[in-house]
């Protein structure tokens, strides 16, 4: 008897240990975690995860800093048989396709930037089809042209995107979709706004001035600006748009009703507003104006955007606006200042 019992007892211990490991093994790999977006992802996705359940990869090494934060791998998303080897050797259950090249950077690099772009995204949903995996895969307000209503976009409209960036997103959003019918893929995407925060810088966007006001603003008290003034454009503060990747992946399947791309909004302004409400903290702050190119991707680009599918099949609502955003983003910035 008392050896049945004590099996017993060790049997449901083992049963207990085996159910943790698995669970503990299951991981989350993010592509591209040097970014913008990537680099304040993966250090949210650790702290849900655990540190070690967390794979970040970047075509870039990191900072020791980074490398010491969990485990990374330098990677080419095109190696696609490194990426699968990672995907399996961890046990990967999730994975976020964050590398690609922004706007203003793909007008300079047309053909890397689709292939990077396209082929990246490609690749990735043929391995979330034999490795079955939930993919997130960003798109953006670029995927609209000059065509589309600029207030309030709807979700579904005009998309005739004029950049090969906007051209990258769209295709990379009806392949989502296919994959999602025709092979049961559970990807899931979002129209990224502007993004806006203080740990990471942006790199080779049109939206990017909107980060680069704030460091200039405490810097030097003055910034030269490469929209005109009255370029409205949808935005988001990164605290809100790690809340709606992850709101996204989170909810259930059938919550998903969109397998393109979901609008996402959050705050809308221009260059003029926003220097305005840095001006109520910092009251000598200037701001010029010189636009360059960028300039017309903006203006093919909407001012706000209409997310209502967004908040009503996962709930979506964003957290900052203008106000709020602008005193933490300095904040912040300040006491980074401070500590160099
Ligand atoms: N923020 C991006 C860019 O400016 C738009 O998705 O390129």
């Amino acid at each position: 008897m008392k050896s049945t019992k004590e099996g017993c007892v060790e049997m449901t211990k083992n049963v207990h240990l085996q159910g943790k490991q698995k669970a503990m093994k299951e991981s989350v790999l993010v592509i591209g975690a040097k970014g913008q977006i990537g680099s304040e992802l993966v250090e949210e996705l650790r702290r849900i995860y655990g540190d070690s359940n967390v794979i970040a990869t970047d075509i870039k090494m990191p900072s020791d800093e980074f490398l010491n934060s969990g485990p990374f791998y330098q990677l080419d998303v095109l190696d696609f048989p490194k990426v699968s080897e990672i995907i399996r050797k961890h046990n990967v259950k999730q994975v976020y396709l964050l590398a690609a090249l922004l706007s203003a950077t793909a007008e300079q690099k047309v053909k890397s930037a689709w292939r990077l772009n396209m082929e990246g995204l490609l690749g990735t949903l043929e391995l979330a089809r034999e490795e079955k995996f939930k993919l997130f895969w960003p798109s953006s307000i670029a995927v609209f042209g000059p065509n589309t209503p600029r207030e309030n976009t709807p979700q579904f409209t005009i998309t005739e995107p004029s950049t090969v960036y906007g051209i990258s997103k769209l295709a990379g959003e009806r392949w989502c979709e296919y994959y999602f019918e025709k092979f049961n893929v559970d990807v899931r995407s979002i129209r990224y706004p502007g993004l806006i925060g203080y740990k990471s810088e942006p790199g080779g966007g049109t939206t990017d001035y909107a980060v680069h006001i704030f460091h200039e603003a405490i810097k030097n008290k003055t910034y030269e600006c490469f929209l005109s003034e009255n370029t409205e454009l949808p935005m988001m503060y990164m605290h809100d748009a790690l809340r709606a990747t992850i709101g996204l992946m989170d909810a259930s399947a059938d919550q998903v009703k969109i397998r393109s791309s979901y609008n996402v909004g959050a705050i809308s302004f221009t260059p003029k507003q926003l220097a305005a409400e840095i001006r109520k903290h910092i009251p000598d702050f200037t701001i010029s104006y010189k636009p360059d190119v960028r300039q017309q991707y903006a203006d093919s680009w909407p001012k706000s955007i209409d997310d209502s599918h967004a908040r009503k099949d996962w709930n979506w609502k964003p957290e900052f606006d203008l106000k709020g955003m602008t005193e933490d983003m300095l904040s912040h910035i300040q006491a980074m200042v401070q500590h160099h």
